[in-house]
């Protein structure tokens, strides 16, 4: 096994089993029928050639190394996806909680957008990996953000790439008025979020009772 492969191989594992966990998260909540704070979750493990790129903005070696994972803390990265900005708070709780990782930085670019209109909240925790040689702890890096946020964020990073980072004035501008309407837009769902939350137990309910309409056998009976 090539050497990158060895270094990488804790990360793949930390990735596949927060991805897990996180998901976990969301599937209790809909169990107890009520409205859950995680719509959905990605992980991946920062490619090989965006390491490189970073080792370069960095300044630092390209090798598989205790300084390269102390000075890349996204190596593994997860995303945890809310509907409503206030969902981000509950699952920051949530995961504050959990003992099977250890929060070691937390960034609020919610409170406090970049100047870019990036908002986020990010998370650096430090997470054991059991290998057959030991255990082993990587550092992760959790984004939470509302769907809204999400869009956003994608799209910006997508021109930034286009472009090589350097925007088209028009563009540019653009995305400042995407990001306005990105935040009105969370805005005007949390106004509404009790409406769209009984919505969806409503819905929920319905979805329910239809399935036992059309299968009998199932618990309270159906049509005969
Ligand atoms: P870099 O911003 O990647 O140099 O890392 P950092 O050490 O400054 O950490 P920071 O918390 O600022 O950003 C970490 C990650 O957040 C990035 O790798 C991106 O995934 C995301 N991010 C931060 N700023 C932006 C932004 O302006 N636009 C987008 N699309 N994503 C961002
Ligand atoms: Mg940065």
């Amino acid at each position: 096994m090539s050497q990158w492969s060895q270094f990488l191989e804790p990360y793949k594992q930390a990735v596949d089993e927060l991805k897990v966990k996180l998901k976990g998260i969301r599937s209790q909540y809909h169990l107890e029928d009520v409205h859950t704070p995680v719509e959905f979750v990605t992980g991946r493990v920062k490619p090989l050639a965006s390491i490189y790129d970073k080792t370069l903005e960095k300044d630092i070696p390209f090798v598989p190394s205790e300084e390269l994972a102390t000075e890349l803390p996204d190596i593994a990265g997860l995303r945890i996806m809310c509907q409503f900005v206030d969902d981000i708070s509950a699952v920051v709780e949530i995961l504050r909680q959990r003992k099977d990782l250890e929060i070691i930085e937390e960034r609020d670019y919610i409170s406090n957008r970049k100047a870019s209109g990036y908002r986020s909240y990010h998370m650096i925790i430090n997470y054991p990996v059991q290998t057959v040689k030991g255990e082993v702890s990587i550092l992760a890096e959790i984004q939470i953000r509302t769907l809204a946020m999400n869009f956003w964020a994608s799209i910006e990073h997508s021109l930034n790439y286009k472009y090589e980072s350097v925007l088209p004035e028009e563009i540019s501008l653009r995305l400042e008025r995407a990001a306005e309407a990105a935040f009105r837009l969370d805005e005007e769902m949390s106004l509404i979020r009790d409406e769209i939350q009984d919505a969806q137990k409503y819905f929920s309910e319905y979805k329910q009772l239809a399935t036992r309409k059309r299968d009998p056998s199932t618990k309270g009976g159906g049509q005969v």
